[in-house]
């Protein structure tokens, strides 16, 4: 307290003779040094002993490191005098960064902050910090993408240690650049709910983005065609394989290896049995190894529809010429 006061009045010192109170027309808003004459102190405490300290060094290499402290602490643009209010208003990231908080307002974390006033879900500052904020691209930001599940995992623990076993961050610790983390599947700033149709619908999307080919197969399949017609209770990636946890089809663990097959379709299908699993997800005629007999059946109607045609095109093209020549005569 005594430490407080010594700063606050070492600063009111420093400070408010460089602010005469009558000042100009338009008052200069103050500068970052007026305001680090008391931050910039290590030790500077709130009433309560929480600190209010802002490193200048760690400010100057984040990437607002240019910026003036009331840009973002707009409310005190136009301090005149010191003490200022001790309650401030929360700074708005979204006075420069628009889409991001266009984004963010209606996805579930804005919805659960701001409408429900749920204190836990985060703010962008949460995820991005607030005076040490490092761009995506530099490897000590905390939305690196290999940082990304960690920062998302500080509140949804069970989900980031679920990922962890999977196959996903295996990729993602081998640095595979195509590995997909928490944000590819769900994005940053819009994350929606994921107990809807829409989400449902969407993530097999996301899963394609990468799996084109299985996404391929699946779209032959009744699951894939329901599913793609908008009806989201029918079998989508997810459902087979899990969200998080989602391991090769060869690793026992695995939702859709072959001794948790029957577990996983009798989640929809009550009674699935041996036989019932043996229908195959995705199925693909142009792989004699996955599947021979559709791949025989394909080159069968490959064979059969083309020869079909093309003998009855014959035929009709000889009957004219037959005709005509008959009418001619
Ligand atoms: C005379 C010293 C002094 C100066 C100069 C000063 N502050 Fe403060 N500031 C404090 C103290 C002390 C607190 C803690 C208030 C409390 O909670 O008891 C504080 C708190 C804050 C807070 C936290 C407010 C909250 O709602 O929790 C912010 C943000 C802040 N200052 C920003 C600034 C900015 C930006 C400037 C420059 C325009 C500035 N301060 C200049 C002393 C100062
Ligand atoms: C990019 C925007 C941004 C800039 C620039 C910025 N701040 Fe902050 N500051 C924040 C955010 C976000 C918080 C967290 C509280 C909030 O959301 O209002 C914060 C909190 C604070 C606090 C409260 C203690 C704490 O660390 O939580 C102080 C004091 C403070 N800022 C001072 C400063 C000073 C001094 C400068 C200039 C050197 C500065 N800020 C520049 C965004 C910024
Ligand atoms: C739940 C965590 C989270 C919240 C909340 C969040 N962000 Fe982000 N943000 C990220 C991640 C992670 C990235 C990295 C890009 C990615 O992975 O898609 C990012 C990227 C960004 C970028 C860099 C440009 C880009 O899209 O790559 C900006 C700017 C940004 N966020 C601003 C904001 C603002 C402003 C808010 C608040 C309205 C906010 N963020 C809220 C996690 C978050
Ligand atoms: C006064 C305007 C302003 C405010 C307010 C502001 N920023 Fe920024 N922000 C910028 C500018 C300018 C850049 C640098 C853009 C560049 O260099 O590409 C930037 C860059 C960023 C980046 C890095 C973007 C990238 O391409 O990787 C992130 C992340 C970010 N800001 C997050 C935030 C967050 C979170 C807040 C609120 C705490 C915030 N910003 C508040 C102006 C602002
Ligand atoms: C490969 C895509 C993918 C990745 C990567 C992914 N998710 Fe998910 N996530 C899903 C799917 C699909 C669902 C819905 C089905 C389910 O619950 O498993 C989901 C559901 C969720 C839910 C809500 C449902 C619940 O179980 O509570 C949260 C929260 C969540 N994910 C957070 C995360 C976090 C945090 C990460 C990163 C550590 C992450 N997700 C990575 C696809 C993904
Ligand atoms: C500060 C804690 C916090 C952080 C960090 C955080 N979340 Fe959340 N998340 C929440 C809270 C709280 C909810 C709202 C739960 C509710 O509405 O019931 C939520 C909701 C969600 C949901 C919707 C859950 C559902 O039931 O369908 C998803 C998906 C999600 N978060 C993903 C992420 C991802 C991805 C990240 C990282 C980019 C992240 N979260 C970072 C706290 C957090
Ligand atoms: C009805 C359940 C089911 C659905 C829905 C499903 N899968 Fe599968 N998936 C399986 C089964 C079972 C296997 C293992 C097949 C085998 O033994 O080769 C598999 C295998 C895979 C494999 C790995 C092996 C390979 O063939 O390369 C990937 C990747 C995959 N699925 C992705 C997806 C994606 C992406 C979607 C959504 C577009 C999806 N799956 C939908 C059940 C399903
Ligand atoms: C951003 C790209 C990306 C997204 C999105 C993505 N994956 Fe993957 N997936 C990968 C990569 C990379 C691997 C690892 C391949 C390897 O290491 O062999 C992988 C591996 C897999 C495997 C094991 C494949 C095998 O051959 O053993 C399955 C199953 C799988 N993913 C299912 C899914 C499902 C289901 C979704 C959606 C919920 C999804 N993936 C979303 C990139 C992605
Ligand atoms: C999320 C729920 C869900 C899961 C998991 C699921 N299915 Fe389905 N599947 C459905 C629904 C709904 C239909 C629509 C027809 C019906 O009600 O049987 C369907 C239809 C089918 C059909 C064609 C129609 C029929 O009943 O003959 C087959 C074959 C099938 N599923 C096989 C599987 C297999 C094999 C698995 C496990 C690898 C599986 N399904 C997992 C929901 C699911």
């Amino acid at each position: 307290m005594r430490r407080l006061l010594v700063v606050l009045l070492f600063a009111c010192a420093t400070v408010a003779p460089m602010r005469p109170a009558a000042a100009q027309d338009a008052p200069k808003p103050p500068s970052n040094d007026d305001c680090q004459a008391c931050h910039g102190e290590a030790d500077a405490k709130r009433a309560s002993g929480s600190s209010v300290a802002v490193d200048a060094k760690t400010f100057a290499a984040s990437i607002h490191g240019q910026l003036n402290c009331v840009d973002c602490h707009a409310d005190l643009q136009t301090l005149q005098e010191y003490p200022h209010a001790d309650r401030l208003k929360p700074v708005d990231c979204g006075t420069c960064h628009t889409d991001e908080a266009v984004a963010y307002h209606p996805s579930a974390h804005g919805r659960a902050r701001e409408g429900a006033g749920l204190i836990v879900a985060p703010t962008c500052a949460t995820c991005h910090g607030t005076h040490d904020i490092k761009p995506g691209d530099d490897p000590n930001s905390r939305t690196a993408k290999a940082n990304v599940a960690a920062n998302c995992g500080t509140c949804h623990t069970g989900i980031k240690e679920r990922f962890d076993v999977g196959i996903h961050a295996a990729a993602l610790r081998n640095h595979n650049a195509m590995a997909p983390t928490c944000t590819n599947c769900h994005t940053a700033h819009g994350i929606s709910r994921t107990d809807n149709n829409a989400w449902r619908l969407n993530a097999a999307q996301e899963c394609g983005g990468c799996h084109v080919r299985l996404v391929d197969t699946y779209t032959r399949t009744f699951h894939g065609k329901v599913t793609q017609l908008g009806y989201g209770q029918v079998a989508a990636c997810a459902d087979c394989h899990r969200g998080h946890d989602i391991l090769p089809p060869g690793d026992p663990n695995s939702s859709v290896a072959a001794g948790h097959r029957i577990e996983t379709c009798s989640k929809c299908h009550k009674g699935a049995n041996a036989q019932f699993v043996k229908y195959d997800p995705h199925p693909d005629p142009t792989n004699y190894q996955r599947n021979p007999v559709l791949w025989y059946a394909n080159v069968f109607y490959w064979v059969l529809i083309p020869g079909c045609f093309g003998f009855f095109a014959l035929h009709s093209a000889l009957w004219f010429n037959r005709s005509w020549r008959e009418r001619r005569k």
